[in-house]
């Protein structure tokens, strides 16, 4: 099944990203967003703490800068970072423009101005926010305006299964062409020609047993990117949030670090606050200094969690900044105005990605990547909060510029082959999904988490190489299923971690391994680059 009138510009994927991106094009373009579930199943529905930029007077683009550069620890692309920090308040300006209800307060001459929280490693007060259900305020607005748009045309339920290049078709030179999708309602694969195409399909926190993100993050766009040839970069940096409620019915409810931002202690069962034995900054330390200190206590004490408490604040104070903690923490009897709260760490944030410029281009011609899918150098070795949303609202408009500047300088599209289904038959055995997805997670979680070592990185990629040809099997012999397709994409993105973790030999920002305690500068300040080609 072909959609017969190419779309100028296809983009993959209905976050913070790809939403912005197309309320851009599409003031000039044709238009086509997917969204593997629904429109608004994104990490980005579920930001809570906000957006970092430079809002206050008494802070200044270059402390930003600096903020970011130190919790990058060395690897963050400077220019990169300048960009995307001096572009912060413009961004925030177009979304309060689109409706975006950020939080206020009245200043002390009694102007009404935004209010700003604090994370860790920022040295300002410089996260707008709309309490905490910031990304549900974002990814609302923006979906508003995108249903009013009739240049862009909204295909929900529709996950893309690879990218069509025209150098695998015999063409020169080689440029992507549009997607291969499967439509999950009639379970059928469409072939969607698109002039231009954006990968905007966020992070891969799935790969891991326990995470922060939702059941769309299982890294798509970083498997689609490999197979059609495009260098990746930094895939051994996984961040890990520290504070998720610990709860046998949570499954993925985080606790914005705000809550510390604006006072709450980490405490052990007995009370006692332990952070003063790991950073002079205490709770508001860089998140990978603050979930390596929750690991090393849970694992010295044989603990099941440790205890965010934010008790000791009015039960106003608390309604008034976390009414949507909460609600949900009431939801499992966690009181937050009483009782401490349960926490652990879990995987959050996919530092590394597919290597974009600041224009979002991809090494493929005709392949755009914005938003967690891509790696522009901002993170550098552990991302600072609230700096992804601002990444992915800078880099779509830069994005979207150069799109529109470039378009018509691409080579015509070929005639595209519909999808071949001739070879293969219906799964007779779903049950090898679902148990490599639960044999992935596991083993990533034990061997390739928050503290590695050299040898459980390699027994991890001993058995990621064996899942790895079972499913390559399965998929060569099996119509497409969503799982299916997702499998493929997180043992893919598994390798590529295990890899790159591999390679590192030192410890650096959220890459932290036994063997190699200590940062190398003399070898190792630089990014790890994967190209397609490196392993076969
Ligand atoms: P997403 O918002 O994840 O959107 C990805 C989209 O791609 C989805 O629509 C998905 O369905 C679609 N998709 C994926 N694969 C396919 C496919 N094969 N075919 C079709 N569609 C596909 N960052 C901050 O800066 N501030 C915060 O306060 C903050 N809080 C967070 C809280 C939580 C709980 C989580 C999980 C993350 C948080 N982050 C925060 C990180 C930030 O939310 C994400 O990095 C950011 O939203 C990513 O946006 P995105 O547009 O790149 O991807
Ligand atoms: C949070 O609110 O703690 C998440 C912020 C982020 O991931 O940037």
């Amino acid at each position: 099944m072909t959609e017969t009138h190419p779309f100028d510009v296809l983009i993959v994927g209905s976050g913070a990203a790809g939403l912005s991106l197309a309320l851009t094009l599409a003031e000039r373009l044709r238009v086509a967003v997917l969204s593997k579930a629904a429109l608004s199943e994104s990490a980005t529905y579920y930001a809570q703490g906000g957006i970092s930029a430079v809002m206050d007077s008494a802070d200044s683009a270059e402390s930003h800068i600096a903020d970011t550069l130190s919790v990058g620890s060395g690897l963050c692309h400077e220019q990169t970072v300048d960009y995307i920090v001096r572009h912060g308040r413009e961004r925030i300006e177009w979304l309060i423009d689109q409706g975006v209800p950020f939080t206020t307060r009245r200043s002390k001459s009694g102007d009404v101005e935004f209010h700003l929280t604090r994370e860790g490693g920022h040295s300002h007060r410089r996260v707008v926010h709309a309490a905490d259900a910031t990304g549900r305020a974002i990814e609302q607005t923006l979906i508003e305006r995108i249903r009013e748009h009739r240049n862009v045309t909204v295909l929900e339920s529709h996950m893309a299964i690879d990218l069509i290049s025209t150098g695998k078709l015999g063409a020169i030179p080689d440029r992507c062409a549009g997607a291969y999708v499967f439509d999950l309602v009639t379970r059928k694969v469409k072939t969607i020609a698109a002039r231009c195409v954006v990968l905007a399909t966020g992070g891969a926190g799935k790969v891991y047993l326990y995470t922060s993100n939702p059941d769309v993050a299982t890294g798509d766009g970083i498997g689609m990117a490999w197979r059609a040839g495009c260098t990746v970069a930094n895939m051994e940096f996984v961040q890990f949030h520290p504070t998720c409620l610990y709860h046998p019915k949570a499954k993925s409810l985080l606790i914005t670090e705000a809550v510390r931002g604006e006072g709450g202690y980490l405490r052990l069962p007995d009370g006692e606050r332990f952070m003063s034995k790991f950073d002079d900054r205490l709770e508001l330390a860089p998140r990978d200094i603050v979930a390596r200190a929750i690991d090393h206590e849970m694992k010295r004490l044989g603990l099941d969690c440790v205890y965010l408490d934010v008790t000791h604040k009015s039960s106003d104070f608390i309604l008034e900044h976390f009414p949507n903690a909460y609600e949900q923490c009431l939801s499992y009897g966690v009181d937050i105005t009483r009782d401490p709260i349960p926490v652990v760490p879990a995987a959050h944030y996919l530092c590394g990605g597919v290597v974009t410029d600041i224009r979002g281009q991809t090494s493929l011609s005709g392949l755009y990547a914005v938003g967690e899918v891509a790696f522009t150098g901002l993170h550098g070795a552990n991302r600072m909060a609230s700096n992804s949303l601002l990444e992915c609202l800078v880099i779509a408009e830069s994005a979207a510029h150069s799109i529109i500047a470039s378009l018509d300088e691409l080579p015509p599209l070929p005639s595209i082959p519909q999808w071949d289904e001739s070879q293969v038959t219906d799964a007779d055995e779903e049950v090898v999904v679902s148990h490599n997805w639960d044999e992935l997670r596991r083993l990533m979680w034990d061997y390739v988490g928050i503290v590695r070592t050299t040898k459980r990185l390699q027994r991890a990629r001993r058995r990621v190489d064996l899942l790895n040809s079972e499913i390559s099997e399965f998929y060569g012999n099996f119509r497409v299923s969503g799982d299916l397709i997702e499998l493929r994409n997180l043992v893919q993105v598994a390798d590529l971690i295990i890899r790159s973790a591999l390679k590192r030999r030192e410890s650096r920002g959220l890459h932290h391994t036994l063997d190699y305690p200590g940062p190398d500068d003399i070898n190792h300040r630089r990014d790890t680059i994967l190209r397609a080609g490196d392993f076969s």
